[in-house]
């Protein structure tokens, strides 16, 4: 028996796990885990890569391992997706969104969407002194935002958060993710015949006039983009706001510091994307024999990269487990690395930026509420809190 297969590896359950213990058991006795199970029901078998370089180095050989695996699992509820294709075609689907995400580009949705959107939903509740932050905030803020900017209307993006958390989990929930892919391409339907005929200047408008290689992209390629775009923009970055005010909250000396001090925002969220990332693990398929540190690799085999092990690493990482504003290393890989690096990263840092300063402007003096249960990050694929039950000086000015 390999070492690989002699570690004993315990199932998680997929909502409430808590992993981190077990990853770092591997990373000291077994860096690369083989369960039996497939990934999703895709590959010969699964191998987990829990070490910062072995994941990097996945990453970085498209070659070898292939990012088909994330097509042939989330197809059925995304359709054609940018994060299942590789190589040359993968780099033409890339460049047309692209420049819609560069840091040069987010400036005018910092005006005109992110920063309106988190005051709407503060003023919302400032009056009141008492929240659950997760239902009143997060989780309806970066939806909001990534539809703007995509094209759809923005009074329906609560809509969307609930279509676009049931199409994420559909390799789980077959059912309800298939339910909420139909209701998508239903309600998009329409506004993409619309734009054809008059484009607005928004994503939708851009894609449905875009070509590659002479070619106009078929609706299901349209479909692809858009179901995987709103999801990508709207399940990680919620989750990581939460996660970012649950540091603070449980960490009253740093939400103290981090109040009175804002120049720290950027290093708050770098060590939140390091300490508890919100997406924690990246799929792949093994093209050919290979191998990981090691660990013989068979073609065919589906490779789970764990980028939030990866980031508690100890070769890269002092006291990795320990959540730490100081922290000197930024060398997380929460957004991936390599060819598909997250594309919405410089979005997702903007908007926790904003949220953050906003959040702890207008509800002053933040804190746990001591009557609600406690904040807890929790998931094996997905992390973030659930509830976050919070106490603040109420706005009598604005009542
Ligand atoms: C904190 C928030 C976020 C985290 C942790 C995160 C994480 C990631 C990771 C790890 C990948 C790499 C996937 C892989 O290698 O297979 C990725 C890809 C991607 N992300 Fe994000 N993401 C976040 C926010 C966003 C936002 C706001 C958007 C905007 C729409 C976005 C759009 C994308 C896209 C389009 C890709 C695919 C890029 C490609 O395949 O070339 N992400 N993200």
């Amino acid at each position: 028996m390999t070492k690989a297969e002699s570690f004993v590896y315990e199932e998680m359950d997929f909502v409430t796990a808590q992993p981190y213990a077990q990853w770092k058991r591997a990373r000291e006795e077994c860096p690369v885990i083989r369960s039996d199970g497939r990934l999703f029901g895709v590959g010969e078998s699964l191998y987990q890569v829990t070490r910062h370089d072995d994941a990097e180095s996945v990453l970085r050989d498209a070659e070898t391992f292939s990012s088909s695996i994330n097509l042939e699992h989330m197809k059925r509820f995304m359709g054609e997706l940018i994060l299942g294709m590789d190589g040359p075609e993968h780099r033409s689907y890339r460049s047309l969104v692209a420049p819609a995400f560069r840091s040069s580009q987010l400036e005018k949705w910092e005006d005109n969407v992110i920063r309106p959107s988190i005051q709407m939903y503060i003023d919302e509740i400032a009056t009141r002194g008492k929240a659950e932050l997760v239902r009143d905030v997060t989780m309806r803020y970066p939806v909001r935002v990534i539809c703007a900017i995509v094209g759809v209307p923005i009074e329906d993006s609560d809509q969307f958060q609930e279509w676009a958390q049931q199409i994420t989990q559909g390799p789980i929930f077959p059912e309800a993710g298939l339910a909420a892919s139909k209701a998508m391409s239903d309600y998009l339907a329409p506004l993409i015949a619309q734009r054809r005929i008059t484009p607005t200047g928004d994503m939708i408008s851009d894609l449905v006039h875009a070509e590659i290689d002479g070619e106009q992209l078929t609706d299901e390629r349209i479909y692809g983009f858009l179901k995987f775009l709103l999801p990508a923009g709207a399940e990680t970055t919620f989750r990581a706001l939460g996660n970012a005010l649950t540091a603070l909250l449980l960490h009253p000396e740093a939400m103290q510091r981090v109040a009175n001090d804002r120049s720290l925002v950027p290093d708050l969220i770098e060590e939140v994307l390091r300490w508890e990332t919100s997406i924690t693990q990246v799929s792949r398929i093994a093209t050919s024999d290979t191998e990981i540190d090691g660990c013989l690799i068979p073609a065919g085999s589906g490779v789970a990269v764990l980028v939030a092990s990866a980031n508690h690493d100890a070769d890269h990482f002092d006291d990795a487990e320990d959540f730490n504003l100081d922290r000197a290393s930024r060398r997380h890989i929460a957004f991936g690395t390599g060819p598909h690096m997250c594309l919405g990263m410089h979005l997702a840092r903007m908007e926790m930026s904003v949220g953050l300063n906003a959040i702890l402007d207008g509800l002053p003096n933040l804190r746990l509420d001591p009557d609600a249960p406690p904040p807890v990050i929790e998931g094996l694929a997905f992390r973030g809190p659930v509830s976050l039950h919070v106490l603040f000086e109420p706005a009598t000015g604005r009542a």
